[in-house]
């Protein structure tokens, strides 16, 4: 459920015309709802009340300062995987011990200033990982809480590229090394082992592979403890899909996935942390951009748009579906018109969608990408000498732009000529 919803025949976002956005920062443009954000934070936050537990909004959704307060705000800690997330969190308000440090390839550098700025736990997914940053703790005189990643080889049944949980996967440590992992980690003294953690990949519409890899996770605990180690917390990892597609794939409620949570894992007494991020921004946020050109070619009707795969590059890059809507109501009993809905940008992947069913359209109108919210501004780029396009936050009847549109000058002085030129 969001708050992007017709009024009279135009699409607003809560109290705010998605019309008067336009008008006064241009297309296109992201547009985010403070409502909706917190909707689906407090989803989960419900979804979980039966047990000891933290939700780490994992940033690299959308990382927006504006929207990681908004969640901070509400109680989330973050989940980050760079130096950078650990900085725009820290600089957003978020506390140190809120925030978990995921990521295979973590630096010494990125561990330092973790560790020494603070920091609530490194999730842990290589021995020589493990090695750094037992250094870097014992150098700074800290001790490192730390979880390990184990990788519990689980289908996700999801896009090949954002699965995580098979044994091919980069990611985590084969569960059939945990004790030796785990043995290895308590003989360091610049680490303290809390837990565990596990993460097997995003967008999954159904509950069983995570309930499979929790199973996993909650023997494993056992076996740890069995060992002497303290297991106190259990990292779950983010990857709850969000509905990309009106009718179509209906993903499981919060609610049903902490019930399942609190099947597979609840009498172990740990402290759960979960990281989703689609879940929350998804649906908070859309894309906003005007028809340029309706051009006619062979057999089909191009709809070329100010928007391009480099403002939106899901659809390039994991042929994802967002529905695409027209910001001013369709007449009821419209005879709806198929085109393919492209962007300016000069390869054929920057195609949106083929043959998309939507209401006769024509230059001058805007159209809304729906579920955009996450992987959306954070993964786009300038191809094209395309500036950045602006990020927008509605609360209520209010708008801010939350990140300004470069000028063409900005974008251009950011490269500097050598002397020799
Ligand atoms: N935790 C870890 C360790 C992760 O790697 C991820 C996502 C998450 C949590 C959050 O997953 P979520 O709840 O958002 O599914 N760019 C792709 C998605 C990549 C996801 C990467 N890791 C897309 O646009 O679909």
């Amino acid at each position: 459920m969001d708050h992007f919803l017709y009024r009279d025949g135009a699409l607003f976002a809560e109290d705010v015309a998605i019309s008067e956005i336009a008008a006064t920062v241009g297309t296109p443009f992201y547009v985010y709802s403070t409502a909706t954000l917190l909707r689906h934070f407090r989803a989960f936050d419900e979804a979980l009340a039966g047990m000891d537990h933290l939700i780490c909004y994992a940033m690299k959704a959308n990382s927006n300062q504006a929207v990681l307060r908004t969640l901070a705000q509400a109680g989330a800690g973050m989940d980050v995987v760079s130096q950078g997330e650990y900085l725009r969190a820290r600089a957003a308000g978020v506390p140190g011990d809120k925030i978990v440090f995921s990521g295979v390839g973590k630096t010494e550098e990125e561990i330092r200033v973790a560790l020494s700025g603070g920091i609530r736990q490194f999730n842990v997914e290589s021995e020589p990982e493990m090695e750094v940053l037992n250094a870097v703790a014992l150098e700074l005189g800290l001790v490192a809480p730390i979880t390990v990643r184990i990788n519990p080889d689980v289908d996700a049944k999801t896009h090949a590229k954002i699965a995580t949980g098979k044994s091919e996967n980069k990611f985590g440590i084969p569960i059939a090394r945990a004790r030796e992992v785990y043995a290895m980690a308590a003989a360091m003294p610049g680490l303290e082992v809390i837990g565990i953690d596990v993460h097997i990949g995003s967008q999954l519409v159904d509950l069983a592979p995570f309930e499979q890899a929790y199973q996993k996770l909650a023997e494993l605990t056992e076996t740890l403890r069995a060992d002497g180690h303290k297991i106190t917390r259990l990292d779950l990892g983010g990857g709850l899909g969000i509905p990309y597609e009106t009718g179509n794939q209906a993903p499981p409620l919060p609610a049903d996935y902490g019930a399942m949570v609190e099947r597979t894992l609840g009498h172990l007494g740990c402290e759960i942390e979960i990281e989703p991020g689609r879940l929350i921004a998804g649906n908070a946020g859309l894309m906003v951009s005007k028809v340029i050109y309706v051009k006619s070619g062979e057999g089909r009707d191009f709809l070329i748009l100010d928007g391009a795969m480099n403002d939106l590059v899901r659809p390039a890059m994991y042929d994802a579906h967002h529905d695409i809507v027209a910001v001013n109501e369709p007449e009821p009993g419209v005879e709806k018109h198929l085109y393919d809905i492209v962007g300016p940008v000069c390869e054929s992947g920057d195609t949106f969608a083929k043959q998309r069913a939507m209401p006769p359209l024509v230059a001058g109108d805007l159209v809304a990408f729906r579920s955009a919210g996450a992987y959306g501004a954070v993964m786009a780029s300038e191809y094209n000498s395309r500036p950045l396009i602006p990020e927008v936050l509605v609360h209520g009847d209010q708008f801010a732009v939350i990140r300004a549109r470069p000028t063409f000058d900005e974008m251009i002085n950011r490269d500097t000529i050598p002397e020799w030129l």
